[in-house]
């Protein structure tokens, strides 16, 4: 295999020594190295696979320097090598909102930088590093109690998806009660209930007249309106639906009612990725373990699952540490308690949209990136969730 022929770009006070030492020694080459400051005219018309921009968390510099290459060289894969290992849910989130493809937050092992700079390379040329086509992801949001705030996830998580350039359909699975159509304001024409009465053969032209769009680009197929109508959707016709919208989409995501009902452990079956919802509260943190118990006995690597902790700044005598104590693991995204996200869901337009510089609608968009991230993560053979990359693990671990 050819080496990865990098420029690499320093932030101003970072001596090409240090990075030199973190980057893989063998399939490497630097072949120039920069100033943050001026590197955005070499990274144009450049002969280099990709750019590496060496800075610590908050540089200004790096993020001036991804935009402005972002613009001159669309088509320049660009990482960014974090240096000083801080732990910054804002960072990031500038990082990959200036165009950049992918952070490595240090320290990490030559090797699995190596995967990083790999997957950038290939997600710009169109291509992935596995065989075949990229299928759509299906990311079932799901979380053991009720009012979590899975439909308020769902809902800003499809909406961000969708703003970051992605073709997303949002199935309302919540068959009795299923808030998102109110959520986006969308009026339920035909819902999930018309498409299962419709009969005959089911396709993906069929599946998409029953889908409502909203202005953001999302694709909705929305829930019956009445609960005594959620018996005629079976589980199998469930499935099926589910396989035709990752057929036509770059991500299906699916908003569950509490608990673990035949349609919720349907939609787990199809997954590729799962998202749980907890909050901070004592009952809720209970019920939230004993989901991530739940998915491990169904086979799912804890590891491979999200964790979303909302209304995450709520006093209530839980610190941060508890959570972790509680749950065995850290949340990946922490999303506030904001009165605005209830006032948002009234006015039919998730906060990501009403609210993008809150810091909730950052929360939501961190979720959206890190999918897009892994997106290129192919599904297990078996169904089960496939395991995410340890460097992506280890990113998540920090965000
Ligand atoms: N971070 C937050 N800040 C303020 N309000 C929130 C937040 N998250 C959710 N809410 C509000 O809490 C209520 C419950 O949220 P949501 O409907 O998303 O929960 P759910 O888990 O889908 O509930 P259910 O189990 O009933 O489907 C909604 O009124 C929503 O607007
Ligand atoms: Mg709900």
């Amino acid at each position: 295999m050819n080496p990865i022929r990098a420029l690499v770009a320093l932030e101003s006070g970072v001596e090409s020594e240090t990075v030199r030492t973190v980057l893989p020694s063998t399939g490497f080459e630097v072949l120039q190295w920069l100033e943050a400051g001026s590197a955005h005219q070499a990274a144009r018309g450049t002969s280099a696979d990709l750019l590496i921009v060496a800075c610590s968390a908050q540089s200004g510099s790096a993020i001036s320097l991804v935009e402005r290459v972002t613009k001159l060289a669309p088509d320049q894969p660009i990482v960014v090598l974090q240096l000083d290992g801080a732990n910054s849910n804002g960072f990031m989130q500038q990082v990959f909102a200036a165009g950049a493809d992918d952070i490595v937050v240090l320290p990490e092992t030559p090797e699995r930088i190596r995967h990083a700079l790999q997957k950038a390379i290939a997600r710009k040329r169109g291509a992935t590093l596995s065989q075949g086509a990229d299928p759509a992801s299906l990311i079932c949001v799901l979380g053991p109690k009720g009012g979590t705030g899975k439909t308020v996830t769902s809902l800003n998580l499809a909406v961000a998806l969708a703003e970051q350039g992605q073709r997303v359909c949002l199935v309302d699975l919540d068959l009795h009660f299923g808030d998102v159509g109110l959520g986006l304001h969308l009026a339920p024409e035909r819902t999930i209930y018309d498409l299962a009465r419709a009969g005959g053969t089911l396709d993906a032209g069929k599946v998409g007249d029953y889908l409502t769009d909203h202005a953001s680009g999302v694709r909705a197929l929305l829930a019956p309106t009445r609960p005594d109508h959620a018996g005629a959707v079976r589980p199998e016709f469930i499935s099926e639906v589910l396989a035709l919208l990752r057929s036509m989409s770059d991500f299906v995501v699916v908003d569950t009612p509490a608990g673990f009902s035949s349609e919720v452990i349907t939609a787990v079956d199809n997954s590729t990725d799962i998202c749980v919802v907890g909050m901070l509260d004592a009952f809720s943190l209970k019920d939230t373990r004993l989901g991530l118990e739940t998915l491990d006995r169904m086979g799912y690597d804890r590891d491979s699952i999200r964790l979303i902790l909302n209304r995450a700044d709520t006093h209530v005598g839980i610190s941060k540490d508890d959570v972790a104590a509680i749950l065995e693991r850290e949340p990946d995204v922490f999303v506030p308690s904001q009165r605005d996200i209830a006032r948002a869901v009234t006015e039919g337009t998730p906060i990501v949209s009403a609210q993008p510089k809150s810091t909730a609608a950052k929360a939501f968009r961190l979720l959206a990136s890190l999918y897009i991230l892994t997106k290129s993560v192919p599904a297990a053979e078996n169904g089960a969730v496939p395991a995410a990359e340890p460097r992506l693990k280890t990113l998540l671990r920090r965000a």
